[in-house]
């Protein structure tokens, strides 16, 4: 080698680096420098470019060495397939519902309430009690908080008819949200490969939760004024099924609450079929038009198990539920959820009784009766002015959403890029269907953000519905 500069050297050295192998040290500086005749500052400088270019890596005190170099190779991780084998049932892709968007779209796709809609300010003052208190640094029991259970089994004892017994603080379990409630309730009133009635079309968490537990889904077609009690007592003679999960009140999607007659019809079949109901009151507070009605409250014989979260008219981030059930079914029930969960942490627990026992609680549910009451209506405006090909069903008098139906040949995935492409994000109805989808629909929630921008959003789903815009 001869002298030079830096540049020379370093341009030799990665020379030598070339033939080297990875992890080789280098030679010393005092050694380069007598080689190049340079002095050390020329040749730290070298060294310096060498480190830069990720060549080299320098070990204050040790020395410099030849860098592994990682080549960025595909991963194969064929081997967990063969392992694993294939899924004993095909589970559904992510739920449409549960997508995050930027901030800058009209997004009418989401399952859960804007934050203008929530007790914001009752969340935060009950986060820094319980702060200050021995909830955070305890364990409560698996059941749950006695004195949230209580209040729980009181919510609904308050609706129950006199002539029957009301739930007790004891039968009640808290869970973190009711998603996880689902699977338990699936699990054990259930089981893998028994069949399980529901409602078509149903919470798609519901029909994501029995794929997992591997339930078989027997649908029952339910329209704008729920189930036809026939079509659900034949299924369970001819299946033989023991459970039938259904939403009679503001039902995700379609927003159709049962009339008293049909919840009465129900609640007779359910029981001449030895079977239970498993009651999801997932919008217990989002009436509109009229309260929630529990069926639960006209039943203290053990056949209708009932789910109701508080994960939505609280705050996302307070995920508490109360499951009610009564008899050997709440004890396999509470063993599961000490098998999956063991408790549900006491500082949330603490949260949600604290704000749901603030006298500003109902206030706040009377503003978000008025709130949700405008909302429903400037969409459904919006829709009629702008998008009058969407057929809208029912107009739900309580919930948070509304089902759409389209025109026939309509391809609502097409649809729904068409309007994500002007700004507007929206549900497809395929993620709700049990079975194949009975035709296309939509589901828009009205409880997103900027309610303002409902016009706009139906006018761009006017547009996209527009007779020459093709068809599937
Ligand atoms: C019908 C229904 N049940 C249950 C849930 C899950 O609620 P949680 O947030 O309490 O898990 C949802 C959420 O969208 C729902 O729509």
């Amino acid at each position: 080698m001869s002298y030079g500069s830096s540049e020379r050297i370093a341009s030799a050295l990665r020379e030598w680096i070339a033939a080297a192998p990875p992890g080789a040290r280098l030679p010393s500086t005092r050694s380069i420098a007598a080689q190049f005749g340079a002095g050390p500052v020329t040749v730290q400088k070298a060294l310096g470019t060498l480190v830069g270019q990720g060549l080299t890596e320098s070990r204050p005190g040790v020395g410099t060495f030849v860098r592994a170099i990682r080549t960025a190779r595909p991963h194969d991780y064929g081997w967990q397939t063969a392992a694993l084998g294939s899924p004993p049932n095909r589970i559904p892709g992510r739920a449409s519902a549960l997508r995050t968007t930027p901030n800058d779209v009209i997004a009418l796709h989401s399952g859960y309430p804007d934050k203008e809609l929530l007790p914001e300010r009752l969340v935060r003052a009950a986060f820094a009690r319980v702060a200050r208190s021995d909830a955070v640094v305890s364990r409560p029991p698996a059941p749950g908080m006695p004195e949230l259970q209580s209040w729980f089994a009181s919510e609904l004892g308050a609706s129950m008819r006199v002539d029957l017994a009301p739930p007790s603080a004891s039968d009640v379990v808290v869970l973190p949200g009711s998603q996880s409630g689902l699977s338990t309730l699936f699990r054990t009133l259930v089981g893998p490969g028994r069949p399980l009635l529901i409602e078509s079309p149903s919470y798609w968490g519901a029909i994501l939760a029995a794929a997992q537990v591997g339930v078989g889904l027997v649908p029952i077609p339910a329209g704008p004024n729920g189930p036809d009690p026939g079509d659900l007592d034949r299924a369970f003679s001819q299946t033989g099924a023991r459970a039938f999960y259904a939403q009679p009140n503001f039902a995700n999607p379609t927003g159709a609450r049962w009339t008293a007659e049909l919840g009465d019809r129900v609640r007779r079949i359910v029981e001449e079929h030895g079977a239970f109901l498993i009651e999801d009151d997932w919008a217990h507070d989002f009436g509109i038009d009229v309260d929630a009605a529990p069926l639960a409250a006209h039943d203290d014989s053990g056949h209708i198990v009932y789910l109701r979260s508080l994960t939505k008219s609280l705050s996302p981030a307070v995920r508490v539920a109360g499951l009610i059930a009564r008899g050997p079914a709440r004890d396999r029930i509470l063993a599961d959820v000490r098998a999956q969960t063991m408790y549900v942490s006491g500082a949330l627990q603490a949260v949600a009784l604290d704000v749901v026992t603030q006298p500003a609680w109902r206030t706040h549910l009377r503003s978000l009766r008025r709130q949700l009451a405008a909302r429903r209506d400037l969409l459904v405006d919006a829709l009629r002015d702008h998008a009058p090909a969407a057929h809208l069903e029912s107009i739900p008098d309580g919930g948070l959403n509304l089902w759409l139906r389209l025109p026939d040949g309509t391809d609502p995935h097409r649809l729904a890029r068409e309007c994500e492409a002007q700004g507007v994000v929206i549900a497809t109805g395929d993620d709700w269907f049990p079975a194949e989808p009975t035709g296309p629909y939509l589901r828009l929630n009205y409880s997103g953000p900027n309610p303002g921008a409902f016009p706009e959003a139906a006018r761009v789903i006017g547009r996209a519905l527009e007779p020459g815009v093709p068809r599937a």
